[in-house]
C-alpha cells in the first residue's frame, strides 16, 4: 500500500472548503467478496454519499442485505441515467476522498482503460479528473481467492488479466489501491484522520 492520508498532499483541487463541508464519496460495485464487510465499513461513516452500480443493486438483495442500514445522514445515488448525473457533484467540490469498494474485476479493468459506462466507472473518472483523492478495494489481489458466495465460501481464481489489471490501477495519479479489508480500514481511517487535521 502507497502513502495514505495526504495522498502526498493533494485533496481535490475542486474543492472549497469554505464554500460547502465535502462529504465521502463511495462507488459500491456488484462484488460478493467484501461485500457485506464493506457495508459494514460504510455504517460507520457520517457524511457519506454512494454511488451503487446497477449490479451492486442487485448483489446486496443476493446475500439479504439492505441499503436501508446506512446511516440515516446517508445519500444512495443509484445507476439510472445514461449520462451518470450524479457525477456532477464531484465538479462542486462535494467529495473529499472516493471509495471504490469492493470493485469487481469488471470496474477495475474498466477504470484502467478509462471506460466510463457505469455509475461506478464515471464516479471513478470524475474523481481523477477533478483530482480528487480514490482508495480502490479491488477483488482481484491474489492468484487464489476464498469469497463469499451467496449461499457460503467458495474459491476462486483471479486471472493474469485480472491480476495485472490491479497492478495498473497501482500506478495511477492519487489512487490507492488496497488488497485486504484491514488495508482499506485503515486508508480510511487515515484519510480522514488527515483531513481533520488540515482543517483544525
Ligand atoms: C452473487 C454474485 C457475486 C459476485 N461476486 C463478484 C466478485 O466477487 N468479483 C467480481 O469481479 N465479480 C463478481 N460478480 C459479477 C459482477 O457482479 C458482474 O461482473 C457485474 O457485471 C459487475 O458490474 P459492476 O462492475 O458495474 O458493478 C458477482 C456476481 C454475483 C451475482
Amino acid at each position: 500500500m502507497g502513502s495514505i492520508g495526504g495522498f502526498g498532499g493533494a485533496r481535490g483541487t475542486a474543492v472549497k472548503p469554505e464554500a460547502r463541508i465535502p462529504r465521502l464519496a463511495w462507488a459500491l460495485t456488484g462484488s460478493g467478496h467484501f461485500f457485506a464487510e464493506s457495508l459494514e465499513l460504510m455504517r460507520g461513516v457520517a457524511d457519506l454519499d454512494v454511488f451503487v452500480s446497477k449490479a451492486a443493486a442487485e448483489v446486496v438483495r443476493m446475500y439479504r442485505d439492505d441499503m436501508k442500514k446506512l446511516p440515516p445522514t446517508a445519500r444512495v445515488f443509484r445507476d439510472t441515467t445514461a449520462s451518470a448525473a450524479p457525477v456532477g457533484r464531484f465538479y462542486h467540490g462535494d467529495y473529499h476522498t472516493l471509495v471504490v469498494a469492493p470493485a469487481t474485476s469488471n470496474t477495475v479493468a474498466k477504470c484502467v482503460v478509462g471506460i466510463s459506462d457505469t455509475l461506478a466507472t464515471n464516479v471513478f473518472a470524475q474523481a481523477g479528473k477533478c483530482r480528487v483523492p480514490t482508495i480502490v478495494f479491488a477483488c482481484d489481489t491474489a492468484p487464489e481467492l476464498d469469497t463469499k458466495a451467496p449461499h457460503g465460501m467458495v474459491k476462486v481464481y483471479p486471472r493474469r488479466i485480472d491480476l495485472g489489471n490491479t497492478a495498473r490501477l497501482k500506478t495511477f495519479d492519487d489512487v490507492i489501491v488496497v488488497d485486504s479489508l484491514a488495508d482499506l480500514e485503515r486508508a480510511l481511517a487515515a484519510r480522514l484522520a488527515w483531513l481533520n487535521a488540515s482543517s483544525s
